[in-house]
């Protein structure tokens, strides 16, 4: 059974994956209209990729004995300034979560929790994995300039396979 610190902070990682999916789609609906159709696509990647981390908390909280809340979202920005922009408030973003995963980290310890210790090391694992991944894609908007980002565009998604 969780510990209600437990289900309270879940409940909250609950609501900011439903952020980040929302944030996610907002940014691959925004570079659609700008034409960028693979940074489309690799967005709304990550917003089904978003989706699932919700659901895997929710069932999560369900299955330990708590009650996952379906979380009311804040409405994500329309529009963005460009796309190395966009990448780099998606970095801060993943950040924020990393930090919020490693709060959970340490109130299972306090809780002596050790099965959701274990069952959040996955998002201990993906969210050093969405940070590389995010991380490269800079370091390659930043050797270009922005002539080359149709190729780039052309490009994004075989990044995804190598991530
Ligand atoms: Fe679910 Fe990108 O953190």
């Amino acid at each position: 059974m969780l510990s209600q610190k437990l289900e309270k902070i879940l409940n909250e990682q609950i609501e900011k994956e439903g952020y980040a999916a929302q944030l996610y789609l907002a940014m691959a609906s925004w570079t659609e209209t700008q034409g960028y159709d693979g940074i489309s696509e690799w967005f709304y990647a990550q917003h089904m990729e978003e989706i699932e981390h919700m659901l895997k908390i929710m069932r999560y909280v369900n299955e330990r004995g708590g009650h996952a809340i379906t979380p009311k979202i804040d409405k994500p920005p329309k529009d963005f300034e460009g796309v190395k922009q966009l990448f780099e408030a998606a970095l801060e973003h993943e950040q924020m979560v990393t930090g919020s995963i490693n709060d959970i980290v340490s109130l299972s310890l306090e809780e002596k929790d050790y099965t959701t210790n274990n069952w959040i090391q996955w998002f201990v694992e993906e969210q050093l994995e969405e940070e590389s991944s995010v991380n490269a894609i800079l370091d390659k908007l930043n050797m270009l300039d922005d002539k080359n980002l149709y190729i780039f565009d052309r490009d994004i998604m075989k990044m995804r396979e190598e991530h």
